[in-house]
């Protein structure tokens, strides 16, 4: 036995109500609440389009248009009670709009499906995103600029292989991340620029008979045109597939520097310390401050970017037009940006808030023979040597200092000349690294 009723706003054609577990599979309200407020949006931008075009009454659209406000204040106070058995945001805010106002609330349905409702709600949240997102991003930028500014001359190991490399500087290693960053905000005023349509007016899937006008409601919401295809209106869902990926991307970027961060306070490296504020302690261990945060952005790409994959699975081979498949489009949407949005900020507390230990970079970057390719540039700009045996030259050099247990710059001028006669004491300037003044 079910206790559930035939559903309001399609019972005529159905003899018994749908079972628990139906209810349960079907409803989505618990995630799309969040779109309560877009809903309302269209809705509005809806009754006074049909109104314009003498479909509604201007009192009926008054009316409607009261009742959606009221809605609003009602969801935003906390006060609107939320039915699972009425499955969505959409039949949510209908069914209230028919308590508050009575049968005219039925009218707002005419000329419009739940599949372009849904399509437009969900654009007009992603266009807020997006805007957040880049915001979001812009802010950790110039927190990455500072730090990078600041340090302009903190010389630093720079790595290959996780081997040292070659020296360079924490602010040129800052500013790569500062770099992605910037390409990452144009991937998502790329994806805002292409999905800037309404897909609202498509109505299922094939328009409708009644002479709406599409420009008029696309205006209203800020889009810059109607879909043109009501089919792909209905059913496209890439604009979420590209979110998700410049998501995606920038996660990894984020995932990237908080390794970097996990590495370098290290008590082996010794780079930096982070700051109180995003470390924790450990409940056994008194000595310890572990880089949560970062471990956690770390993580946390994991699950944008299987989010990611999760809707490409979704969609693929989707036949037209709408399937109820696309009802999970929005889980994975919304949990990606509320997990890139907090990325965004850790990363960009735990930058602000480092506290560098150059002395260590310094000496670190002087180890491990890093200026090896100095010293082969050197007899390349001096001896006119071909690189090729500059760098044989050089290596020879290095085994030669590693035999010793000495940095190349405390070899002395006779062991270098042991293997180029041609090396003048001036090689020292040049491959001796120092902090820069
Ligand atoms: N809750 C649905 C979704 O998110 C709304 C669209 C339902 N359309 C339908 N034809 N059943 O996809």
């Amino acid at each position: 036995m079910t206790a559930n009723k035939p559903n309001q706003m399609w019972g005529g054609r159905f003899g018994e109500a749908p079972s628990d577990v139906m209810v349960q599979i079907n409803a989505s309200i618990d995630v799309d609440k969040r779109l309560y407020k877009q809903d309302i949006q269209g809705s509005i931008a809806h009754s006074e389009m049909l109104v314009a075009q003498k479909i509604l009454k201007p009192d009926e659209g008054r009316k409607i248009q009261d009742g959606l406000r009221n809605i609003l204040a009602e969801i935003e106070s906390g006060q609107f009670v939320f039915s699972t058995a009425l499955e969505d945001i959409h039949m949510n805010i209908e069914s209230r709009l028919k308590d508050l106002i009575g049968d005219v609330a039925g009218k707002l349905h005419t000329a419009r499906s739940r599949n372009d409702q849904v399509a437009t709600d969900m654009r007009l949240w992603v266009k807020e995103a997006i805007a957040s997102v880049i915001a979001e991003i812009g802010a950790f930028q110039t927190v990455l600029d500072a730090q990078s500014k600041a340090h302009e001359k903190t010389v630093m190991p720079g790595f290959t292989h996780l081997q040292i490399a070659q020296p360079v500087t924490l602010g040129l290693h800052l500013q790569a991340y500062s770099d992605m960053m910037a390409r990452d905000k144009s991937r998502f005023a790329d994806c805002l620029e292409r999905m800037d349509e309404n897909p609202l007016g498509a109505c299922a899937l094939a328009g409708t008979r009644h002479d709406i006008d599409r420009k008029m409601t696309a205006k209203a919401l800020g889009f810059r045109q109607p879909v043109r295809n009501t089919m792909d209106a209905v059913s496209a869902r890439d604009f979420l597939l590209e979110f998700l990926s410049a998501a995606s991307i920038c996660s990894i970027h984020l995932s990237r520097l908080a390794e970097e961060l996990i590495i370098w306070s290290t008590t082996q490296f010794n780079f930096i310390r982070l700051g109180d504020k995003f470390t924790t302690g450990s409940s056994i261990m008194p000595q310890k401050k572990n880089p949560d945060a970062a471990e956690l952005v770390r993580a946390k790409s994991g699950r944008i970017a299987g989010n990611l994959m999760q809707l490409l699975m979704v969609m693929k081979a989707l036949p037209l037009t709408y399937n109820k498949d696309m009802q999970e489009d929005k889980a994975g949407v919304f949990e990606a940006y509320d997990a890139v949005i907090l990325c965004l900020r850790a990363s960009a507390g735990m930058i602000g808030d480092m506290n560098v230990n150059k002395e260590k970079m310094l000496a670190d970057a002087g180890s491990g023979y890093s200026t090896a390719t100095y010293l082969a540039d050197w007899l390349v700009k001096n001896l006119d040597v071909p690189f090729r045996q500059a760098h044989h030259i050089t290596g020879q050099i290095v085994a030669m200092a590693e035999k010793k247990g000495q940095r190349l710059d405390e070899m002395s001028l006779a062991d270098m000349q042991a293997a180029e006669p041609r090396i003048t004491q001036d090689v020292f300037n040049f491959i001796r690294i120092s902090e820069q003044k």
